[in-house]
């Protein structure tokens, strides 16, 4: 029995931080059972909701008290912390940056909890940030003895969407090498909707004016891939994510179709009532499945069950 009283062979409980609209319980299927899931976005735990089960918590990770946190009694803690302290295009501010405070707090937790693993994504520029450093420092002082870091993209694993993410997993025991890559996968054409809803159309105007900026993706190109696709997706036009080249001109791809990119299974529901801009920023946000998968294989009691 663990600590917390669980058996050794009960699947692994996990916590999910900043856990959005559910990648992470996407990406774990039922190879773990996630205790709680916290986020200060209620729509976006609107969402989450609408497709699992598991307790939400509307709250700021930093709000947390050091015994809910205890009482949860997690295996596994996942953190998707909010990125713009580190983003490149950004300012980069750092620790400086007050978006990082709840980053130095979840750091502080996980030195007082020390739960058996610690996995978390951001941004690439993460990894050469004074926080990074801290977390680093505070994991090897609490007694994580396994560390692996990567910068991995979709594409790596055959995914025809990029989004480049750094991701780090700990333990205090010890991690098994990453699976091999699968780095072939199938064409864009297949992540298409059937039947796109309505109102994806790129105005041909629109599209007249900033078609040099735009990257327009063609479902009949077998070697397409779709740039990495923002929470800006929708509202602008540019450097947001990839357009799809069609008979009439471009169109967007639907909220539905970046779930699909992003690895989201098939039984994934967006509340029906969701506004499409609302759909984009959440989905956009969110995390690719597949690399989640892969990193996390290298938790001993998770492995290749994803
Ligand atoms: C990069 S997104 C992560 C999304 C998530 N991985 C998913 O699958 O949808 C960061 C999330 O952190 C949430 N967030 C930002 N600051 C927070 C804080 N201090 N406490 C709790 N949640 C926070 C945002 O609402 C957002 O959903």
């Amino acid at each position: 029995m663990s600590a917390g009283g669980h058996g050794a062979r009960d699947p692994l409980r996990a916590l999910e931080l900043y856990c959005g609209i559910g990648g992470c319980a996407a990406a774990l299927g039922d190879s773990a059972t996630p205790v709680a899931a916290v986020d200060v976005n209620r729509l976006a735990l609107e969402v989450y909701s609408h497709n699992y089960p598991h307790p939400v918590v509307p709250a700021l990770v930093e709000s947390i008290a050091i015994d809910q946190l205890r009482a949860w009694d997690a295996d596994l803690w996942w953190a998707s912390p909010p990125c713009q302290p580190f983003t490149r295009r950004g300012l980069r501010r750092d620790l400086a940056d007050p978006r990082a405070e709840t980053f130095l707090a979840l750091i502080e937790r996980i030195a007082e909890v020390r739960p058996r693993y610690v996995a978390l994504e951001n941004v690439p520029g993460f990894e050469s940030s004074q926080v990074h450093e801290r977390l680093l420092t505070t994991l090897e002082k609490a007694g994580y003895r396994s560390v692996e870091e990567c910068l991995l993209c979709p594409t790596e694993l055959g995914i025809p969407n990029r989004r480049r993410r750094y991701y780090l997993v700990a333990a205090r025991g010890r991690l098994v090498p990453r699976p091999a890559r699968r780095t072939r996968g199938a064409p864009l054409g297949s992540y298409l909707d059937p039947e796109p809803p309505d109102g994806l159309e790129v105005d041909a105007d629109l599209l007249e004016s900033y078609r040099a900026a735009m990257h327009l993706a063609r479902a009949d190109d077998p070697a397409a891939v779709t740039h990495c696709f923002t929470s800006a997706y929708g509202r602008s036009h540019v450097r947001s994510g990839s357009y799809l080249a069609t008979p009439a001109g471009a169109r967007r791809f639907s909220p539905a179709e970046v779930l699909r990119l992003l690895g989201f299974p098939d039984s994934y529901r967006l509340p029906p009532d969701l506004p499409i801009a609302n759909a984009w920023r959440l989905v956009a946000n969110s995390l690719s499945i597949a690399a989640v998968r892969h990193i996390l294989a290298t938790v001993p009691e998770i492995g290749d069950s994803l």
